[in-house]
């Protein structure tokens, strides 16, 4: 058992060896041994990225892809992982999937990965849509759009037969709208006005920036950042709200869309499912 263990070596605790050691060094060498054959057997936790996490369930929900699948591609860094897995098993496997991309950037990486790219022209339903969110409930409701992809990224999963959301752990909220200001996608002619009427809505709006400009989405519009102090009473009547406010095309509440979500934590993944 003892291999290359640099602590094992018990003889002298034992009084074969003329150091004689005291108790203490005794210690020491079997709580050394403990410890190094922890770390052979276990990954260390502190070294656990959220990079890691992301990567782990992008792969678990590539893992998930049925051979022939039509599949909504999300967008985002966790996404990312997904693609990469999805790649691999499409040469590795000869795996058969396309997808329609929720963003230009998704779209552009899907090619790279060699993933097929269809539009709505080719198919109306998919079966799968995998994608990350910025904030995720206990009820799978969600906060999306860090990456201002929430208007594809909405017709995509309302569109798809079964949707499954990748999140490392530090996404998962008891509140929706208390870590992360709540995008809301609107039309450059009279951003102002409309940013007014979300302000009456109990939130502090921010034209979101790029560089000097303001941030121009897939779809040619901007996004208001709103923050709502201590998160969103009503997710889901905040969301018809907005819905109702001439000028917003997307607001990121996904309410009810998620079927299932994989939640990476240092221990493993956790499935959650929607009604337990
Ligand atoms: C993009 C999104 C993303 O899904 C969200 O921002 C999560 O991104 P990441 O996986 O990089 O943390 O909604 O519009």
């Amino acid at each position: 058992m003892s291999g290359n263990n640099p602590f094992f070596d018990l003889s002298w605790i034992i009084g074969e060896s003329p150091e004689s050691p005291t108790q203490s060094q005794a210690i020491y060498a079997i709580l050394g041994s403990i410890l190094y054959y922890r770390g052979q057997t276990e990954p260390n936790w502190a070294d656990i990225t959220v990079s890691d996490l992301k990567k782990k369930v992008g792969c678990q929900a590539a893992d998930m892809v049925e051979d022939g699948q039509k599949l909504g591609l999300g967008t985002g860094s966790t996404v990312f992982y997904f693609l990469e897995r999805l790649g691999e098993r499409i040469r590795g496997e000869g795996l058969t999937v396309a997808g329609i991309p929720t963003s230009v950037q998704t779209g552009k990486q899907a090619g790279e990965f060699g993933i097929d790219l269809i539009t709505f022209d080719d198919a109306c339903r998919l079966d799968f849509y995998v994608d990350g969110a910025d904030e995720i409930d206990f009820s799978l409701n969600m906060i999306k759009g860090g990456g201002g992809a929430l208007l594809r990224e909405k017709v995509v999963a309302s569109s798809s037969d079964r949707k499954l959301i990748i999140v490392d752990a530090s996404k998962l909220v008891e509140r929706l709208g208390s870590g992360f200001d709540l995008p809301v996608e609107v039309a450059p002619f009279g951003w102002k006005p409309c940013s007014a009427r979300l302000e009456s809505l109990g939130c502090a709006p921010s034209l979101r920036m790029d560089g000097s400009s303001p941030f121009v989405s897939n779809n040619g519009n901007y996004i208001l950042d709103c923050a709502f102090a201590g998160g969103i009473d009503d997710p889901a009547g905040m969301e018809s709200a907005l819905n109702q406010i001439p000028g917003v095309v997307c607001n990121g509440l996904f309410i009810d869309l998620a079927d299932e979500a994989l939640v990476g934590r240092e221990d493993g993944v956790e499935h959650i499912r929607r009604g337990g």
